[in-house]
């Protein structure tokens, strides 16, 4: 087992109707003037957005609100909520919404209290000093942003998708009412379970030292959310499996698989940010349509992992080689994508790039990570093209 460093501070208040009790987590935070910030719109269609208000509201809580966080998120909208924020000065974030409302307002956070370009954050030309505290009421189970250290910002001039990661942003309180995931389209709901598996399978997938806890934790997890994401397919309002698969979620990505590895492999992630930034595609679609090409273009490098999975994740039969059950397992992870409408590759996503756009998707992200990057197999660029060209 590696060193490592656990830190996962953030209130986790679970339940239905927990969002009423969003003004006296603030006042317990010590935030006086909010910035609300949310996505498109699903919360203002959804009355959550007014319930929030009218709550602060009667608690003579000062705010200010600021919508239009894309999936995907734009810079553009960072700098304008940094502004709105100084002018205002407010001194507490609470971000409503999925992943893309909650990074923003991380973001947000981060170019109040740093001077400078907030961008050179996600640019890894400096590292943050600090973050504006933030709350989290959360609509969509998928990335884990509520918990985790994590942001991911695409800035429109060159559609660079970067991430910034620091334990300044984890959220102060995460409120999670697995009700308000229930309005979601069931693209998105199956999208987020991707993402959630994947966040542990990106974990798992290394050649780090032994983990016996952590993997019967992973392999838990992950056995959890593909039988509550069928219940969902078939069931989408059944709050069992909603909270199941919101709980999931926070656990995948708040740094608990990843207890005693090697920080994990992470290049399923790093492909997808490319399709995101240049296609717009939904997170977890994108990463469902490149693991498979991933997964054989690595399982070899990794093959006591890759058996292991196999058998206690998607329960396939024990027999031929290990390479066999391998395969099998990887055949099974498509399988279940295709069960929940999810893409096994660009094709099924809806996107079709030329030669050129492979070989540009794979020179930023060779750039993204520094050259090479990970544990399952070491990639570097022509590795990343392969990939890239496999899942086509
Ligand atoms: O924008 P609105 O109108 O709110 O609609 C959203 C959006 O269209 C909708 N939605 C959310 N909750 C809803 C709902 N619609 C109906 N009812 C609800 N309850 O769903 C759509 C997708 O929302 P978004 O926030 O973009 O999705 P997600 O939570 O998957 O976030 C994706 C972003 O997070 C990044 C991704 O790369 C992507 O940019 N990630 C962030 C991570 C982190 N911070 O730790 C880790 C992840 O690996 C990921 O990279
Ligand atoms: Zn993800």
């Amino acid at each position: 087992m590696f060193d490592f460093q656990y830190f996962t501070p953030t209130k986790v208040v679970f339940g239905k109707n927990t969002e009423s009790r969003v003004a006296d987590l603030i006042k317990e935070f010590g935030g006086t003037k909010i910035l609300i910030h949310y996505g498109g719109g699903s919360v203002i269609r959804s009355g959550l957005l007014q319930r929030v208000t009218d709550t602060l509201q009667a608690a003579g809580i000062s705010f200010v609100t600021l919508g239009g966080a894309v999936p995907n998120p734009h810079l553009g909208l960072v700098y304008e909520g940094i502004e709105l924020c100084k002018k205002e000065n407010v001194d507490f974030l609470l971000a409503v919404g999925g992943g893309s409302a909650i990074d923003s307002a991380k973001a947000i956070g981060y170019g109040v209290v740093n001077e400078g370009d907030v961008w050179d954050f996600y640019d890894y030309k400096r590292k943050p000093a600090g973050c504006l505290p933030l709350g989290v009421i959360l609509t969509l189970a998928a990335t884990g942003s509520e918990m985790s250290d994590s942001s991911v910002i695409t800035k429109e001039e060159g559609l660079v998708k970067r991430g910034c990661n620091s334990d300044f942003c984890r959220p102060k309180f995460a409120i999670m009412n697995p009700e308000l995931t229930m309005t979601l389209p069931d693209y998105q709901t199956a999208c987020g379970c991707t993402d959630i598996m994947m966040h542990t399978m990106e974990r798992y997938f290394s050649n780090g030292g032994n983990m016996e806890l952590t993997d019967a934790l992973a392999e838990g997890l992950l056995r959890t959310v593909k039988k509550n994401a069928l219940i969902l397919r078939d069931d989408p309002k059944n709050y069992d499996a909603r909270a199941e698969v919101m709980w999931a979620g926070s656990l995948a990505h708040n740094g608990l698989t990843g207890c005693g590895s090697d920080g994990g492999d992470w290049m399923t992630h790093k492909l997808e940010h490319e399709l995101g930034g240049l296609y717009d595609v939904a997170h977890g679609a994108g990463l469902a349509a490149i693991w498979g090409s991933w997964a054989r273009y690595v399982y070899k490098n990794c093959l006591p992992r890759f058996k292991k999975f196999a058998l206690n994740v998607m329960e396939v039969s024990n027999a031929g080689t290990d390479e066999d059950i391998a395969l099998r397992g990887i055949e099974a992870v498509e399988d279940f994508y295709r069960s929940i409408n999810m893409p096994t590759n660009l094709r099924e996503l809806g996107v079709n790039p030329t030669e050129e756009e492979l070989a540009l998707m794979a020179k930023k992200c060779a750039i993204g990570v520094g050259g090479a990057k990970g544990s399952a197999r070491l990639l570097d660029e022509a590795a990343m093209l392969e990939i890239y060209r496999a899942s086509l």
